[in-house]
């Protein structure tokens, strides 16, 4: 018998990376063209689609043509849209009851995609600042940002969602108590199936910046949302934030900035076991964006390897302005 030589190395790892069908085999997370929500923008007028400056390849719609842009998304199979409203200072007032008037664009968009691609699901954007004079997600009362009298505004914003047809309500405010509040309005006014995404760990960032041009919000917000926002310094507090909101009623919970937050999603899904989702913002979207139009990197493939990185922090899915270039990829 031959003496057995000892095997060098003892374990060759690289023997499942060798050829593309051994990779599909032992690849453990997949992305989907389902776990997109792609974020639109919407506002009034007519024949609109103006593009977004600080965000190549992003506009801005008038309500009339959304339907067209919903039926692409239901071409490409992305899960759900979500909409948010593009506001001129005109359209604010300090009582923000533009916020809940079942006429205003972004309820008449709900009301549009759901008209034209039943399929799709729609989710709203629950929280003042477009619709308020000075920025800020809440009413400000001597220069703070009041909580109790914002959550129900805010029940009155996601009523008048539901109506026009939301699949998924999504405030993203963070003042404390509004997911409860808008759970139970929801049942009261027989909207039990009408889902809740809290936007549950959403921090103070600097990767807003290009989406508050995109709504307008730029100008308008006087000082900083840091007393509702969450510190980018904090961790436990996310998971403090999440077991109050899926108590509170939350179906799905989100965090957000995406990419800087990876930890944080990891650590929501292995704490709760919960639909969990990541926004990956509007300043991620830009960065990656203007790096690839100098042509410093790869748009795809850095696009591609962002959104599987939220895979595997755990995030059953991402809202993301590449969902349909991404969905296209995938198809
Ligand atoms: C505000 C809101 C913001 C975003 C979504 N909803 C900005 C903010 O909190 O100021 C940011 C989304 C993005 O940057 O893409 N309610």
């Amino acid at each position: 018998m031959q003496p057995v030589q000892a095997p060098f190395p003892a374990t060759r790892l690289r023997r499942v990376r060798a050829t593309p069908a051994r990779r599909a085999l032992i690849r453990e997370n997949s992305l989907a063209v389902g776990d997109l929500i792609w974020p639109i923008f919407v506002r009034s007028g007519e024949g609109i689609e103006e593009p977004v400056p600080s965000m190549p390849g992003v506009v801005r719609r008038s309500v009339d043509r959304v339907a067209d842009a919903a039926r692409e998304a239901a071409d490409l199979g992305i899960g759900a849209i979500c909409v948010f409203p593009y506001t001129g200072m005109e359209d604010r007032t300090e009582d923000c009851a533009g916020a809940w008037d079942p006429g205003n664009p972004a309820n008449r968009a709900i009301a549009a995609i759901k008209d034209a691609t039943p399929g799709i699901a729609v989710m709203s954007d629950v929280a003042l600042d477009t619709y308020n004079i000075n920025g800020h997600d809440g009413f400000v009362e001597d220069g703070k940002i009041v909580n109790d009298r914002t959550v129900e505004a805010l029940v009155k914003m996601a009523l008048s969602q539901a109506d026009a047809g939301a699949d998924i309500i999504g405030p993203s405010d963070m003042m404390d108590g509004r997911i409860g509040a808008i759970r139970s309005a929801l049942e009261g006014a027989g909207h039990s199936d009408v889902m809740i995404l809290s936007y549950a760990a959403k921090y103070a960032s600097a990767f807003y910046g290009p989406f508050r041009d995109a709504v307008g919000a730029s100008g308008a917000l006087t000082g900083d949302k840091k007393t509702y926002q969450m510190d980018p310094a904090n961790s436990d507090e996310a998971l403090r934030l999440v077991a109050r909101d899926l108590k509170e009623g939350a179906d799905m919970v989100m965090v957000k900035p995406g990419q800087p937050y990876l930890d944080i999603c990891r650590r929501v899904k292995d704490a709760f076991g919960a639909p969990t989702f990541a926004y990956q913002v509007s300043g991620e979207y830009s960065m990656i964006k203007a790096a690839a139009a100098h042509g410093w990197v790869d748009e795809e493939r850095i696009m591609m390897e962002s959104l599987m990185g939220f895979k595997r922090a755990g995030c059953d899915g991402v809202l993301t302005y590449f969902a349909p270039a991404a969905a296209k990829l995938l198809a």
